[in-house]
């Protein structure tokens, strides 16, 4: 009121200042009309889209050519997921052998499958090729081989909901992941995102539905540019199989930070492995892009995903979303420069300074945690106890989750700098106190020094762990050429497989 006040009596002296605010006012009210025009415009834009529809989609329609007679400019940027051209500083839209670059994640995920195999995405183009060709899900050749359940189909493709649909959802995630070859064979389409009668954004994976629901959040209620943010959070989020039914769920009901989901892990009592060298009962991080971006200065802000990776277009008068999502720095003059008037080399400096600083401490950490396990392997090795050994594995298992948490979610140390750091920190933290107190059972065993591998190549670090990788890559080269060929022979026969890209 004060203020109030000594404004009134400002005007008062100084009409000037009055007719100063009204003017400012007056602009700001003509700019929020420009913007209310510039929605209504695009509205229209939109509305007059979907009334020039040459054919009639329906169902969940897993043929992504066919839209695209409706849309083609949104069908002609979708199919460019499958170049290769682009590398930024630390990302690229290639397949990148992550373990060649850092044989010490060989160690970190000894007795996991991520130890034989890991690069790092590509293209919405290659859900299907990637998941295929990895050697994590082995050579299943009958519907009842393992090792991988159907829930690794979940975010690669339309097919998905398609064969839930049809299946119903508990008995997708029941089957093993060979069982589902022949069907889900398109990669990440239309019918992943779209209603195919009104075109809105709609949610297609149950996963993310029911955590909302534990929350008491209705998903149908999110906003437009919510629903920007939440078609990507079907599938760039953290997640497990719960044991037994493998059923795909979020772990959010407490909360979405690094330490919440911790908590609802331990809760459960969930471990996703044994490490093979520390015996430690470990987790696997996915990929919490949503869940680390929602902690964000972008999100804080209500930016959603696609204003970074899908920017609107105008192209002789129609504006559209680009559907080449990949890195917003290929293209910073649609993407950062809409919002900012930085030249395009600071802005990408912006960016690789956030990953550069985050990067010292991972690399550190990497570092200081597989020498943990490799300390704690001796410690076993000389007699150690499980007493004197529980509380260092668990403090291993506490910083390995940390690690990967940052590591997993690719776009993590920019979409939220401070946040991914924090995590880091206490990750390097947890690691050094487990050395600390791994010294201390080591020197009650009489060891003073623990002598490290040679980590210095993949291969090095892949047969110190025990692994026969001229054994595993032929076998699955041999399966990729005689099982997964009839699996797409027959789909092309049902008339299933229908992207060409
Ligand atoms: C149905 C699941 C699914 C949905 C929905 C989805 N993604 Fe992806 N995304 C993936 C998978 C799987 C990969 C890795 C593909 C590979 O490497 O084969 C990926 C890769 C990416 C990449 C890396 C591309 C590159 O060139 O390196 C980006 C960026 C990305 N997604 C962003 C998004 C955004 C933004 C959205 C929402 C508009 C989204 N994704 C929606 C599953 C999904
Ligand atoms: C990974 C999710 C995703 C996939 C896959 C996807 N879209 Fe979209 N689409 C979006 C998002 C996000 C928008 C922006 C919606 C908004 O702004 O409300 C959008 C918008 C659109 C629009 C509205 C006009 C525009 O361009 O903004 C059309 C039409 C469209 N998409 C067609 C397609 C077609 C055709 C395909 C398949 C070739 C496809 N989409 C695949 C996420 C997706
Ligand atoms: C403010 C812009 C912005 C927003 C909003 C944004 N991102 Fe990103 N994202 C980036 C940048 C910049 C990178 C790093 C690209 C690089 O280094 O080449 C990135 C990287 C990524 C990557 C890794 C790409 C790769 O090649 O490995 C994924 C995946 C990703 N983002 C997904 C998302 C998802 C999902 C959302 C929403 C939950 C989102 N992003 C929101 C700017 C953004
Ligand atoms: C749709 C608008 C929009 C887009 C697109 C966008 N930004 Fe931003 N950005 C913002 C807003 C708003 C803020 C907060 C500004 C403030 O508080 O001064 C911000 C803040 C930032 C900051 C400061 C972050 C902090 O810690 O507070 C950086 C760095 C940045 N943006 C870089 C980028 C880069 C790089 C891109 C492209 C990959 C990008 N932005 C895309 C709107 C955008």
């Amino acid at each position: 009121m004060k203020i109030m006040q000594k404004l009134s009596q400002a005007i008062k002296n100084r009409p000037i200042i009055g007719w100063s605010i009204f003017a400012v006012v007056m602009v700001a009210v003509f700019l929020l009309g420009l913007l209310a025009a510039s929605i209504t415009e695009r509205r229209a834009e939109i509305a007059t889209l979907y009334s020039n529809k040459k054919v009639e989609i329906k169902g969940i329609n897993t043929h992504s050519e066919e839209w695209g007679i409706n849309y083609p400019r949104e069908y002609d940027t979708w199919k460019k997921t499958k170049e290769m051209d682009f590398q930024s500083k630390h990302l690229g839209n290639h397949k990148q052998d992550v373990l060649e670059a850092r044989p010490e994640m060989v160690v970190l995920w000894a007795g996991y499958a991520f130890s034989k195999d890991y690069t790092a995405p590509r293209g919405h183009a290659y859900t299907i090729a990637d998941v295929t060709e990895t050697l994590r899900t082995g050579t299943p050749v009958n519907d009842s081989d393992g090792p991988q359940p159907a829930t690794c189909w979940t975010c690669k493709g339309p097919d998905v909901p398609r064969m839930m649909n049809e299946l119903g959802i508990d008995k997708f995630y029941k089957q093993q992941w060979g069982a589902l070859g022949k069907e889900i064979v398109n990669p990440i389409g239309c019918a992943d995102c779209h209603d195919p009668k009104t075109m809105a954004l709609t949610i297609t994976r149950p996963a993310l539905i029911e955590a909302f629901a534990r929350q008491g959040k209705d998903i149908t209620q999110a906003s437009p540019q919510e629903m920007r943010t939440l078609a990507c959070a079907q599938c760039h989020v953290e997640y497990h199989f719960t044991k037994g039914e493998n059923y795909l769920t979020f772990p959010w009901d407490g909360g979405m930070t690094v330490e919440a989901i911790e908590k609802y892990y331990d809760d459960a009592n969930f471990t996703d492995w044994t490490h093979a060298l520390s015996r430690a009962p470990m987790l696997k991080a996915q990929h919490p892009d949503y869940e680390l971006f929602s902690v964000g200065p972008h999100a804080q802000r209500g930016l959603s995903c696609a204003d970074c990776h899908m920017p609107y277009i105008s192209e002789g008068g129609i504006k559209y979303s680009d559907h080449h999502v990949m890195s917003p720095l290929k293209n910073i003059e649609s993407t950062c420069q809409t919002c900012h008037r930085d030249s395009e080399e600071k802005l990408k400096g912006y960016v690789y300074e956030y990953q550069d600083k985050a990067l010292e401490i991972r690399d550190r950490l990497e570092k200081e945690l597989a020498k943990s396990h490799i300390m704690a392997k001796t410690a076993w090795d000389k007699g150690a106890t499980e007493k004197e050994m529980k509380g260092i594995l668990k403090l291993l298992r506490q910083s390995q989750w940390r690690w990967d948490f940052v590591v997993a979610s690719h776009g993590s140390t920019f979409h939220a700098p401070v946040e991914s750091q924090r995590i880091l920190a206490h990750g390097l933290d947890k690691a050094m106190q487990a050395q600390l107190e791994l010294q201390k059972v080591l020197f009650n065993y009489g060891v003073k020094d623990v002598s490290m591998p040679d980590l210095s190549t993949k291969a090095k670090a892949q047969q110190y762990i025990g692994l026969d990788m001229a054994k595993l890559n032929k076998e699955k080269k041999e399966w990729l050429n005689t099982t997964v060929p009839k699996w797409l022979e027959q789909a092309k026969k049902d008339g299933k497989l229908t992207t060409k890209l």
